[in-house]
């Protein structure tokens, strides 16, 4: 089965996330597809949106913790690198619908989007630190901007989750909808955008991201180096075979 479905229709490409039964985890294969998709969609004139979708019950649990721990990425050039690079430079608008848990990159992602519209079932959670990580996508420079460093040290150091009504208030999401209606008004807003001159999309996307852009790919690039290490350390090795054998991490003697 594709696990990134991919549909262009009136100059918008919406991307699917399509792993329901693993909670649309992204593993490597996935990590590519978007990041291919997101390359491509940059330079080609046919795509003016994108929207980048789950299902209705769940966004998406994050990365796979086994395909990371059998294929940690390896450089800079490495999928998941590619596709956070894409997101936090792709020129023309960006949305997102979210319902359901949104876990680490799964809510970090929605920091490079434009436009956000959540289901009212989202449950959001960047639990990094649980995890013996430390945060991505720029994550650590653009969280505290957007919530404040309190809000953001509660979400990023305690890494529990939040939910769509605090999501709304900080300005992570634009709206709240009921799930059935999430992707559809994501589709609603991006066949808007779609009708709108690119020329002036891209110059006002740029001129309100651009001064920020060099300063958040060096954020990633930093986070980057820091996660490949913290990857194959003790911490993290327990909490990832915590959760695949079902049991609590055990800290105490790291
Ligand atoms: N990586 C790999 N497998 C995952 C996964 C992930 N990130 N998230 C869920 N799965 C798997 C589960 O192991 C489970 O597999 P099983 O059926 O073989 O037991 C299946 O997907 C269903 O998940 P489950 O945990 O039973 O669903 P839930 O509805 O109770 O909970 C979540 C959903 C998203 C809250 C929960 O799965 C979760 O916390 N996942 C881990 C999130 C995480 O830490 N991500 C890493 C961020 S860097």
């Amino acid at each position: 089965m594709n696990e990134i479905l991919s549909h262009a229709d009136g100059g918008v490409l919406t991307l699917t996330l399509n792993r329901v039964e693993r909670k649309n985890s992204l593993n490597v294969a996935m990590y590519a597809a978007l990041a291919d998709a997101i390359e491509q969609a940059a330079e080609d004139a046919a795509t003016r949106v994108i929207v980048i979708q789950g299902h209705e019950t769940v966004f998406s649990a994050g990365n796979d913790i086994q395909d990371f721990l059998k294929n940690p990425p390896a450089g800079a050039e490495s999928p998941v690198f590619r596709f956070l690079r894409g997101i936090a430079t792709f020129p023309k608008p960006l949305l997102a619908a979210v319902c359901g848990p949104a876990v680490g990159v799964g809510t970090t992602l929605l920091l490079h989007c434009d436009l956000v519209y959540a289901g009212d079932n989202a449950a959001f959670s960047m639990p990094f630190v649980n995890l013996g990580l430390c945060p991505e996508a720029a994550s650590s420079l653009l969280v505290p901007r957007m919530f404040g460093y309190h809000r953001a040290a509660e979400a990023l150091l305690l890494g529990e989750p939040f939910f769509a009504e605090a999501a709304l208030e900080v300005g992570l999401v634009n709206r709240i909808v009921p799930p059935s209606e999430a992707n559809a008004l994501a589709q609603q807003q991006a066949k808007k955008l779609a009708a709108k001159p690119i020329s002036s999309l891209i110059e006002t996307k740029r001129l309100m991201k651009g001064p920020q852009q060099e300063v958040v790919l060096r954020r990633m690039a930093e986070e980057g180096a820091a996660f490949g290490r913290m990857l194959r350390e003790p911490a993290a090795l327990e909490a990832m075979n915590a959760f695949m054998e079902k049991r609590h991490p055990d800290f105490s003697k790291l």
